[in-house]
């Protein structure tokens, strides 16, 4: 156990924030564990060019070793020290930095084999939350950082899912607020013919990327279930992610065919819907069983709230949650790849009429 500091960063600039940065650089210098908040979700950094202080990143999260971290930079600029950059790398940095969007190169010897858990590739990003930057300006050296959960629940997108996760795990948690995004970054891995495969959707969508890149390839993991045996290109996709502990079963349908569906099921049931559905769902289920995502068209809503209602959900203990299953065009891809994993690709696809 160890004494983890709490710290609020609203401004980053204000020179109160200034001392609490020079004090995180300094925890992270000395091979500390700093949480800090990010556009996408918080994250669990310590410098990644020591191989021990990315050591214990692992242990903190309960992390297996052969799942690695992403590294993140103060600008593009710094890549070239860690990475071996392509011309299509160049490019997509240019556009999505900084940003939720994470390129995987052949990794520099800079990087230990602790971070990039022994493959010859390096996942980098350039996070734009201010607080993020900040840090990564203050301290000058690569943070290397998964999300701030344990393995296997939500990724945190505020910090009090930090604290019931890291409390006595890390040095300190920088509180910078609600994550917009909500979601992970996008990751992507360029190929050799001058293409792109999509390793991870996030909120760089695919129609974004192929404004960049047009040989844009979507791994099989993102939107299906590995067979068996398969090696994923992203050894993260192998682990169900993002579990909530009572079993959660998504409904392929409209809301007439879902309200049908939860109308019949029996027991102790959570019913995830779009705000549109409420009216309908409040015919047959109390208040405290009903969770809105948000408006149906508004996936940035739903992906900033997802983590959120599944973690809450899932302290009240149910038997199970229902929720809809979500398209998978734009930012719903993102949303469908982690709302399938989440549910263990338990997908009821209901009549159509
Ligand atoms: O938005 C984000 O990306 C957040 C914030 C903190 O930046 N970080 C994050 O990290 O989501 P994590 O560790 O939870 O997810 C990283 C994913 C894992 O699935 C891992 O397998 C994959 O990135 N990854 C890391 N290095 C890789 C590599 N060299 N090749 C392929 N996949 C890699
Ligand atoms: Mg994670």
């Amino acid at each position: 156990m160890v004494k983890t500091e709490i710290c609020m960063v609203k401004d980053p600039e204000a020179p109160e924030s200034r001392e609490i940065l020079r004090r995180a650089a300094r925890i992270l210098k000395n091979g500390g564990l700093v949480v800090f908040p990010t556009e996408t979700v918080y994250g669990l950094g310590a410098d990644a060019t020591d191989s021990d202080a990315a050591g214990r990143i692992y242990a903190a999260k309960g992390r297996p070793a052969d799942n690695p971290l992403i590294v993140h930079v103060a600008s593009a600029d710094d890549v070239s020290r860690y990475a071996v950059e392509t011309e299509e790398s160049r490019r997509l940095m240019q556009v999505f930095w900084p940003g939720p969007l994470t390129v995987v190169l052949p990794a520099r010897e800079t990087i230990p084999s602790t971070v990039t858990a022994g493959l010859p590739t390096v996942a980098i990003r350039c996070p734009s939350h201010p607080v993020a930057r900040a840090l990564l300006m203050e301290v000058g050296i690569p943070i290397a950082a998964p999300s701030a959960n344990l393995s296997g629940s939500p990724s945190p997108t505020c910090a009090r899912h930090v604290a019931d996760d890291m409390m006595g795990r890390v040095d300190m948690i920088l509180d910078g607020g609600d994550c917009e995004i909500g979601l992970e970054s996008t990751i992507v891995m360029p190929d050799k013919d001058g293409g792109l495969t999509l390793l991870r959707p996030g909120a760089v969508t695919p129609e974004m990327l192929r404004t960049v890149t047009p040989k844009l390839r979507i791994a099989e993991a993102v939107l299906g279930q590995l067979p068996e045996g398969n090696a994923p290109l992203s050894p993260g996709m192998k682990y169900r992610h993002y579990a909530p502990s009572s079993p959660l079963v998504l409904l392929d349908g409209d809301c007439h065919a879902r309200q049908h569906y939860i109308e019949k099921q029996s027991g102790n049931i959570a019913v995830i819907g779009y705000e549109e559905d409420l009216p309908l769902l409040r015919r047959s289920l109390t208040e405290e069983r009903l969770f809105s995502l948000g408006r149906q068209q508004d996936l940035s809503m739903q992906s900033h709230r997802l983590f959120t209602l599944l973690r809450d959900i899932d302290k009240q203990g149910f038997d199970k949650i229902l929720a809809p299953l979500p398209p998978t065009g734009g930012m719903g891809m993102a949303l469908y790849n982690r709302m399938i994993r989440a549910a263990a690709h338990c997908i009821v696809h209901l009549p159509k009429d």
